[in-house]
């Protein structure tokens, strides 16, 4: 009888649990995603500085993952208000140079302004457009878009462009907010990883590495030419 009791205990809760991810499955299936995600406001800057912010973001280790070095050429594209860049250009030091990207001038004004404040001489800014980061071809040792690929309009056309940008041997980093992470754009915005790598693929890059240090926030890809 007890038995019989914990047999049917035990298969409502597999029963049960079986359903949750039906439904959650299903739930995610059903999310109209939007391409591409409204710009980034440059008066939402705060956000992209928040204090907090490192603790989750885990720069360092970023770039430690990447194998970012004193004396390369790496490129911040989508860079928004310099969070990264300013890491960037302390990694590279005064011999590397770090390329600035972003499609908003406001964007680029305030990191201006940062850059003069902390002497940071080794940025230069760029001005984008939605199709072209406008990089000096054959130059970069890295490329990264940090929460910046969902925003973009033609993300294949767009990405050709970072390979032309990039050495032989560069690679090209992507992060970008999971359907699971607690913060971020909304769930509309994101961008399944999946589909992201299906696209890399199409604009002539091959994954090569993912790391996971920065779930359940972002997912992190880093791709080869
Ligand atoms: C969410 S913000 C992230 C900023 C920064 N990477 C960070 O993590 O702090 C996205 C940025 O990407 C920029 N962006 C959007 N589309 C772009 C494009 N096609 N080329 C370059 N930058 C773009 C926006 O202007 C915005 O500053």
């Amino acid at each position: 009888m007890i038995n019989q009791f914990t047999k049917n205990v035990k298969a409502a809760f597999i029963f049960a649990a079986i359903l949750c991810l039906c439904i959650s499955a299903y739930a995610k299936e059903d999310v109209q995603r939007e391409r591409p995600g409204k710009l980034f406001s440059p008066s939402k800057i705060p956000l992209l500085e928040d204090a907090g912010r490192d603790e989750w973001q885990k720069p360092n280790e970023i770039l430690n993952a990447l194998n970012i070095k004193k004396g390369q050429t790496v490129a911040d594209i989508g860079a928004g208000s310099g969070y990264l860049a300013v890491k960037l250009s302390e990694r590279v030091s005064t011999t590397g140079t770090v390329y600035a990207e972003d499609i908003q001038q406001e964007m680029l004004d305030y990191m201006s302004k940062r850059l003069t404040e902390k002497e940071l001489k080794n940025v230069t800014l760029v001005l984008g457009t939605m199709d072209d980061p406008k990089l000096p071809q054959n130059s970069l040792d890295v490329a990264i878009l940090l929460s910046a690929y969902h925003e973009i309009a033609q993300p294949i056309d767009f990405i050709k462009k970072v390979k032309l940008a990039l050495k032989p041997q560069g690679i090209l980093a992507i992060m970008e907010f999971s359907d699971e992470s607690p913060i971020g754009p909304p769930l509309r915005v994101r961008l399944p990883e999946d589909l992201v790598i299906n696209e890399l693929k199409q604009a002539g890059f091959t994954l090569s590495q993912r790391h996971t240090f920065l779930m359940p926030y972002q997912y992190f890809l880093v791709f080869s030419p």
